[in-house]
């Protein structure tokens, strides 16, 4: 099959290079120039995905994969083109679908007549139909007899999209039930996936928001249990893990809100839609209110902010990535500064010119400071000299093992665990 993958992203190029050895013929287009040229040469510009830059090598110097700039170019000799170019939210909490659009535009330009086109990005129900099917049609070919549009969400975890490909079923939904059947044939001889085809692209878009405000408002209640237990001096883990041995209770984790491209950017996309969304919004506003409270319970601990430093540890949005969307770090930056502490960050996955473009103050050393703000537990922490780093440490992910770091002589609380 010749299938052009249009965002050869953190998706996207996973996405292709399983395509690709998988004896397709691939070619990935993206706008970004140096991606494109480095894909070209076989290298991975993702080094934390894993298997990702092995697989690569092989499937460009087999010939199986491409990257080109050109996606009006290289569409014409595709019989599907699959989308993965990202969708995030601008200022005002609404989809931006800039990138996207042009893509589809794009694409539109240079599809031949038959081509089936795949919307994998995560979108706001009804965005496939009303916004990025019509600009397929710029080349002036028609929806239905001669272009066939599907949604097909991604379902994948960072760092391990070429396992988790294997994982799930995929779930698609067409424009018209022969794009529905085109797509599902697709996934199942191109990818060998198992497939699960809904009624429509509507409802396959609805899925995707479905799984991720599921997760926001499951972590929203798991934060507003902690607090009640932070009231009463309670520790919420043993109460999440008691609640959960009864099969019906999955609480997740508590922490200092919720970060990423996805989980924190989905409900806006069921709150801008037509329907009932006041849960999906007090989820997020939960959720969004954890790094405060996090930094008003230091401040009472501490007696006081003022003039105390304070490091942020992990500045990527959750463990071992190098990704900062969304990250909540920032948020216990402003929140730490708005009550005077002097605050610095450290993430080994960072750069300093990249803590810096967070707005941190890059730490020289790991020693000294007054409290420290665990966020992204990443693994190189494993190994910290708790004590040197600071007499406080807080817990923002409820990662780290209470009882070591008191018996190593350093005071702790998380996230509905209290101070110890
Ligand atoms: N990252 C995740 O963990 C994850 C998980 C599940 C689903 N998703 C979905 O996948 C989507 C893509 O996420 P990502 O992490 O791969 O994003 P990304 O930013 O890593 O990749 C997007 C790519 O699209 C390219 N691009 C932008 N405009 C383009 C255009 N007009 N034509 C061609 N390419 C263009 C960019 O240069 C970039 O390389 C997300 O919006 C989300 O809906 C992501």
């Amino acid at each position: 099959m010749n299938i052009a993958v249009v965002g050869i992203g953190r998706i996207g190029l996973p996405i292709a290079v399983k395509l690709a050895s998988r004896g397709h013929q691939v070619v990935g287009c993206d706008v970004d120039a140096t991606r494109v040229d480095l894909v070209s040469r076989g290298g991975n510009p993702i080094p934390g995905e894993a298997g990702l830059g092995e697989l690569l090598s092989r499937v460009v110097h087999s010939g199986n994969l491409t990257a080109t700039t050109d996606t009006i170019g290289a569409v014409a000799s595709c019989s599907t083109v699959l989308f993965a170019v990202a969708v995030d939210v601008d200022a005002n909490g609404r989809a931006d679908l800039t990138n996207l659009e042009a893509a589809a535009r794009a694409v539109g330009k240079g599809i031949t007549p038959g081509t089936l086109c795949i919307f994998d990005t995560t979108l706001p129900v009804g965005t496939t139909r009303n916004t990025l099917a019509p600009l397929l049609e710029s080349g002036g070919l028609k929806l239905g007899s001669e272009i066939h549009v599907a949604f097909s969400p991604e379902r994948l975890l960072m760092g391990r999209v070429l396992e988790d490909l294997d994982k799930y079923p995929t779930i698609v939904g067409g424009l018209d039930s022969e794009a529905g059947r085109r797509a599902a044939r697709f996934y199942i001889e191109a990818l060998g996936t198992t497939v699960m085809t809904l009624g429509s692209a509507e409802a396959a878009e609805l899925s995707k928001l479905a799984e991720g405000v599921y997760r926001d408002l499951n972590i929203a209640l798991a934060n507003e249990l902690a607090c009640v237990a932070d009231i009463h001096g309670v520790d919420f883990s043993e109460v999440r893990e008691a609640a959960n041995s009864q099969p019906y209770c999955h609480l997740h984790v508590p922490g200092a809100g919720v970060g990423g491209h996805c989980i924190p950017v989905y409900p806006h996309f069921l709150v801008q839609g037509e329907g009932p969304s006041e849960l999906a919004a007090l989820g997020r506003r939960i959720n969004d209110a954890m790094p405060g409270y996090l930094v008003d319970r230091l401040e009472t601990v501490l007696g006081g902010l003022g003039g105390r430093s304070v490091i942020v540890l992990g500045l990527s949005f959750r463990p071992n990535v190098d990704v900062t969307a969304h990250t909540n770090a920032v948020d216990l930056l402003h929140a730490l500064r708005e009550r005077g502490a002097n605050v610095y960050g450290h993430d080994p996955l960072l750069n300093d010119d990249a803590v810096r473009g967070l707005g941190f103050q890059p730490a020289d050393s790991l020693t000294g400071f007054d409290a420290a703000v665990v966020h992204a537990y990443h693994n190189e922490y494993r190994d910290l000299d708790w004590p040197a780093l600071a007499p406080l440490i807080v817990d923002a992910r409820n990662a780290l093992d209470p009882e070591g770091l008191v018996n190593a002589g350093v005071r702790y609380f998380g996230v509905g665990r209290p101070l110890r």
